[in-house]
């Protein structure tokens, strides 16, 4: 099964991020896996390049301390791999200008950026390009990323109708519980690596203290009637959902099992530092070890270039481009 995910450099990792997309990245981890850090897709955003080069890094390094192992999967930085940006531009010639501004998260982050760059519009063309490239069947992420993935899909399909079969159609894959991760102070919102919340966010590095302090003054309500339900208790099914996720149980099972929103807090807390903790270790260990972080990359992106000079051929010629003689 080809399976290929990516990542933005645009801030530190979150639970959510956990939850929706790394935990599944190890899960699916086989040597048909591609996982890629997307430093191009960072710059649709205001970034000052010394720190879009330290988080490039750092991302590199938490994924690998996450439980990506590159002798078992291939991790890559998008930029290393020049085909994505050029299928991306031959994408965009398929894609419609309405279409991309229809886009959810161009709505939400032009609304929030001050001037728009044209890379925030087309940015799910270059997200399509990444996986298409790959001749992805699956595709690991948290549920903010289906529309985008309807567009992959669309454009692959149209791609294919017009210029003959080129493209595999890929398909998201979300995880049972916690696919969409809510801020714990307005649970009503995504948890999110690029609004600052600092008490409604909980880092994948965040110490034992932080992550118990955040958990205890997490918004609930004050009925204190233990059920799972997002319409009238968001703030409660949002943790039960975070437990759900690293526990594998159900999460009206685990609600079931307690009587005191402090009870199930704490347990919570306590499963978080279980897993998050040595995940921290191994991060702090990698960063010490820049050579060895870097020469993964560099094979990383060698095996990924094989494979998309392929399907980038492929698709060159599919649309009438030509060789040098
Ligand atoms: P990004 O960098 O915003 O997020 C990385 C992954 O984390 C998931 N995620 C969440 N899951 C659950 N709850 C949350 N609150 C939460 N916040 C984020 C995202 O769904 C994602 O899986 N456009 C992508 C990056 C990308 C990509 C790709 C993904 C570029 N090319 C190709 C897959 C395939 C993004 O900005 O994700």
């Amino acid at each position: 099964m080809r399976v290929f995910s990516g990542i933005q450099p645009s801030g530190d990792l979150h639970v959510g991020n956990y939850l929706g997309a790394l935990q599944q990245f190890v899960r699916a981890q086989s040597l048909d896996a591609f996982y890629c850090v997307v430093d191009l897709h960072a710059l649709t955003l205001d970034v000052e390049p010394v720190a879009l080069r330290e988080r490039t890094t750092e991302l590199a390094a938490a994924m690998v301390a996450s439980g990506l192992d590159p002798e078992r999967c291939t991790l890559f930085v998008q930029s290393h791999v020049s085909y994505h940006a050029q299928l991306s531009w031959l994408l965009e010639c398929v894609a419609g200008y309405g279409e991309l501004t229809r886009m959810t998260q161009f709505k939400e982050k032009s609304d929030r950026a001050h001037g728009v760059r044209a890379g925030l519009l087309t940015y799910p063309v270059l997200m399509a390009a990444d996986i298409l490239l790959y001749d992805t069947e699956e595709v690991p992420v948290g549920d903010d990323q289906r529309q985008h993935l309807e567009l992959a899909r669309n454009l692959a399909e149209r791609f294919n109708n017009r210029y003959g079969n080129t493209f595999t159609v890929p398909r998201a894959v979300t995880p049972a519980a916690a696919a969409r991760v809510m801020d714990l102070q307005q649970p009503t919102r995504k948890m999110s690596k690029s609004v600052a919340s600092e008490l409604g966010t909980i880092y994948l590095f965040d110490s034992p203290e932080a992550i118990a302090r955040k958990v205890a003054k997490a918004v609930t309500d004050t009925d204190g009637e233990m059920a799972f339900d997002w319409e009238r208790k968001p703030g409660l099914a949002n943790l039960l959902e975070m437990f759900a996720g690293f526990t594998g149980e159900d999460p009206r099972a685990i609600a079931a099992r307690y009587h005191r929103y402090g009870d199930l807090k704490r347990d919570l807390t306590e499963a978080m530092v279980e897993a998050l903790a040595p995940i921290g270790e191994r991060y702090r260990a990698l960063r010490e070890d820049p050579a060895q972080l870097a020469s993964v990359l560099a094979i990383g992106a060698a095996r990924a270039s094989s494979v998309a000079a392929t399907t980038y051929q492929r698709a060159a010629d599919a649309i009438g481009l030509t060789h040098p003689t």
